[in-house]
């Protein structure tokens, strides 16, 4: 994104303020709660949204030098994440080509991989390398029984990986040219983990999507967080399938008494990128984070993933003072306060005492997603609030 594209983003941040208005969608939109509850949905999602398109599934600072990997995963398919002597990012399937035991656990750096089970050898290219008692097959049945490798995509600090081994993967079709851009800006080859966190969460995925889409819940729910810091003039970026939210901090106001020639290089707000189906990207040179939902067993599980990074060229002890300070707060906001509010919503959903959800014009771009998932997968939502309307009765 050039500068005048930022600028013009501060202009109209400032001109909201000043009017005391929000930016707002065309439309509210009531919808069903289906799309958190209803398995068959789930499955469907599971197939159409992750399985067969690539996903962003990792930073390069996950695994960057040669020999790190990264062990992480798709739904439930496990995924390795390997670099090697040469630099270059490959993807395999986690699994043991012998009886399926996962290789690699956590991140670390490595020659290959040992498999505990039986002791079967792969190298880093995913090349098996040698099999305990190995006459006790016939060549042929290891001729072919390297690492399942899949399609990977690296440029500027981010991974996309297919998860099918025939599937593609092109990065810049992947984000078009406008996330692409901002992906871009980030600088993402310079940064380095600081914090992780990973457990199952009891949400449907889509919620923690949700929770970075739309500014209209932070100063209600992150009050002494992320809250103060922030002005309520969120502004709405749509990129098809992709979508940001521009979070302005409150010394943008300062600007209003600058020339806009003086204005500095970086501009005090912050983009959440929630990209197609399930990652939410972001942050600042100071942190950026890392978020994914993989949807779990049931529509409300999944295992949640949040990750923080550093500026890690120049790093100082003021830099990284900063990203250990920026960690916390960004741990206890995700964690304690916007999870725990989902499954909230989450329970209540399923404990059938919610007949329906209404998204208002401040949540422009939930309504844009879920209505993307909707025309992905043919869904009617007319049809199914009618027969939400029904359980309605049943209640009374
Ligand atoms: S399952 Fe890996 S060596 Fe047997
Ligand atoms: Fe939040």
């Amino acid at each position: 994104m050039d500068r005048a594209e930022r600028v013009a983003i501060a202009k109209r941040i400032l001109e909201f303020n000043d009017r005391d208005i929000d930016e707002m969608g065309d439309i509210s939109w009531e919808t069903d709660i289906g799309r958190f509850t209803d398995k068959a949905r789930f499955e469907l999602e599971k197939q159409e949204f992750f399985l067969k398109r690539p996903q962003l599934i990792a930073y390069t600072a996950d695994f960057p030098e040669p020999g790190d990997y990264y062990a992480t995963e798709i739904v439930s398919k496990p995924i390795l994440l390997v670099r090697g002597k040469d630099g270059k990012a490959k993807a395999f399937l986690n699994a043991c080509r012998h009886r399926g035991v996962k290789l690699a656990e956590g991140c670390g750096n490595s020659k290959g991989f040992s498999c505990p089970y039986h002791g079967w050898t792969y190298g880093n290219d995913g090349a098996l390398l040698s099999v305990p008692s190995r006459a006790a097959f016939e060549p042929e049945q290891l001729a072919e029984r390297g690492l399942i490798e899949l399609p990977l995509a690296e440029k500027h600090g981010v991974v996309l990986v297919h998860p099918q081994p025939s599937g593609m993967v092109d990065w810049d079709e992947f984000f078009g040219p406008e996330m692409g851009g901002i992906i871009a800006d980030y600088d993402l080859e310079d940064f380095r983990l600081v914090g992780e966190y990973r457990a199952p969460a009891r949400i449907n995925w889509k919620h923690a999507v949700d929770g970075g889409l739309e500014g209209y819940h932070v100063p209600y729910l992150h009050p002494t967080t992320v809250g103060p810091g922030t002005l309520r003039q969120f502004m709405h970026l749509d990129f098809g399938l992709h979508q940001t939210l521009v979070s302005p901090m409150k010394q943008i106001l300062d600007l209003k008494n600058i020339p806009e020639e003086e204005w500095p290089e970086t501009l005090p707000y912050g983009f959440t990128n929630a990209i197609f189906p399930n990652t939410v990207v972001g942050g600042s040179k100071h942190i950026m984070f890392f978020q994914r939902s993989e949807p779990g067993a049931e529509p409300g599980t999944c295992t949640y993933i949040f990750r923080t990074y550093g500026p890690h060229k120049g790093a100082t002890e003021e830099t990284r003072a900063m990203a250990q300070y920026m960690t916390d707060l960004l741990m206890k906001t995700a964690l304690e306060e916007d999870m725990t509010i989902q499954s909230s919503a989450q329970i209540q959903m399923e404990a059938g005492a919610v007949p329906s959800i209404v998204l208002g014009k401040r949540e422009v771009n939930l309504i844009r997603m879920h209505q993307n998932h909707d025309r992905l997968i043919g869904h009617d939502v007319a049809a199914a609030l009618n027969k939400s309307g029904e359980f309605a009765e049943a209640a009374e």
